[in-house]
């Protein structure tokens, strides 16, 4: 059989361990997972009933276009409907993107090193170059030499704010003050996964920017606070043509009834969304100042994970928490062997990851 010789090295995708796996591996009856940025408060109770309330309409397709989910996006942010396109998880979005705006063997893509892996595997796949500008060493964002890096074959940036995996997060008017200084022919994505969790998201978010120009996007997500990552859904607000575009090219029914219906319910949970919240934020004065109070370098966050040098091997460590039951995420595969990133839990979830890691570190 031969395949496309520029895929031969791609090797999966890491997702964060299962809890079923390491129940099995450490025969343990009790695991907690706090390793892949998910809402620790389950699916909405709304959701859950809409999801039973249409489950018998799992024979027909969806409707092309998602439309009662982007009017409903339109009610709740005031985005005009012509900008709005809803993927598969903005996962999809961000593969669509690549491909409707660049050029096989041909442009390039840049973002920050480390970044969100998805842009880079996804640019490789469709034989996009990728460059990459490292992060400062306090893992801030080093705009000027993202200007120098583009040069006549860039076609896109990506910028994740609040940034996975550190955490660190700018104001918008950062952001448009370097969208300002890119030629116009290049297209800034900013990643907004996570900005429901900041402290004054307002002040983050470039979503009313998208509308003023024709080379910012945003993407958003229902797999955070929303709590539907197995569902898949994201959300885009894109400049009006390559809105239109996104939809002539994604495949019609790639959102299915029951993600959509979810997504479309639990924007109307506003206790949900505001007990989430409230968990996050607490949760995050909590670690921070409990893992600090063991010795850890704890990078400032606005998001719901906390990224920290532990003082002692960052793998021991790692595997030491799971011989106990709780799996939070090693950065190896971001390049960084000496950190950990630990999702933010409930309460109760968040005392038990301190214990344990106290252990770890009492008997090293
Ligand atoms: C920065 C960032 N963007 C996008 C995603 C993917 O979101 P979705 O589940 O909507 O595909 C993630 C998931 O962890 C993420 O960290």
């Amino acid at each position: 059989m031969q395949l496309r010789d520029d895929i031969l090295d791609f090797s999966p995708y890491s997702p964060g361990l299962s809890i079923d796996e390491i129940k099995e591996k450490y025969n343990l009856t009790n695991v907690i997972k706090m390793a892949s940025n998910e809402n620790p408060l389950g699916i909405s109770p709304i959701v859950e009933e809409v999801l039973k309330k249409y489950a018998s309409f799992g024979f027909r397709y969806p409707r092309s276009g998602n439309l009662e989910l982007v009017k409903k996006i339109f009610k709740k942010f005031h985005i005009p409907e012509k900008n709005i396109v809803i993927g598969n998880g903005s996962d999809e979005i961000i593969d669509i993107l690549i491909r409707i705006i660049c050029t096989s063997y041909r442009d390039n893509v840049v973002v920050f090193d480390p970044s969100f892996s998805i842009y880079r595997i996804q640019a490789k796949f469709h034989g996009i170059e990728v460059k990459f500008v490292p992060l400062n060493n306090d893992f801030s964002f080093n705009f000027e030499q993202m200007l120098e890096l583009i040069d006549s074959h860039t076609k896109m940036i990506f910028i994740t704010n609040p940034d996975n995996p550190s955490g660190y997060t700018v104001l918008s008017e950062e952001i448009i003050n370097f969208v300002d200084l890119v030629p116009s022919s290049v297209i800034v994505i900013v990643d907004e996964a996570y900005v429901e969790f900041c402290d004054d998201p307002e002040q983050v978010t470039c979503i009313k920017e998208v509308l003023k120009r024709d080379n910012l996007c945003v993407l958003r997500t229902f797999s955070k606070i929303y709590g539907l990552a197995g569902l898949r859904v994201g959300y885009g607000i894109l400049p009006e043509l390559l809105a239109d575009y996104f939809y002539r090219v994604r495949l019609p029914f790639s959102v299915n009834i029951l993600a959509e219906r979810a997504a479309i319910s639990v924007l109307d949970d506003e206790n949900y969304v505001e007990l989430t919240r409230n968990t996050i934020i607490c949760g995050r004065r909590y670690l921070t100042d409990r893992l600090t109070s063991l010795g850890c370098y704890v990078y400032p966050s606005q998001a719901n994970f906390i990224m920290f040098k532990p003082p002692m091997d960052a793998n021991k460590v790692f595997e030491g928490l799971l011989k106990q039951g709780v799996i939070i995420r090693p950065l190896k595969s971001y390049g960084l062997k000496d950190y950990l990133r630990v999702s933010i839990g409930r309460e109760d979830e968040n005392r038990i990851f301190i214990s344990a890691l106290k252990k770890v570190l009492r008997e090293e």
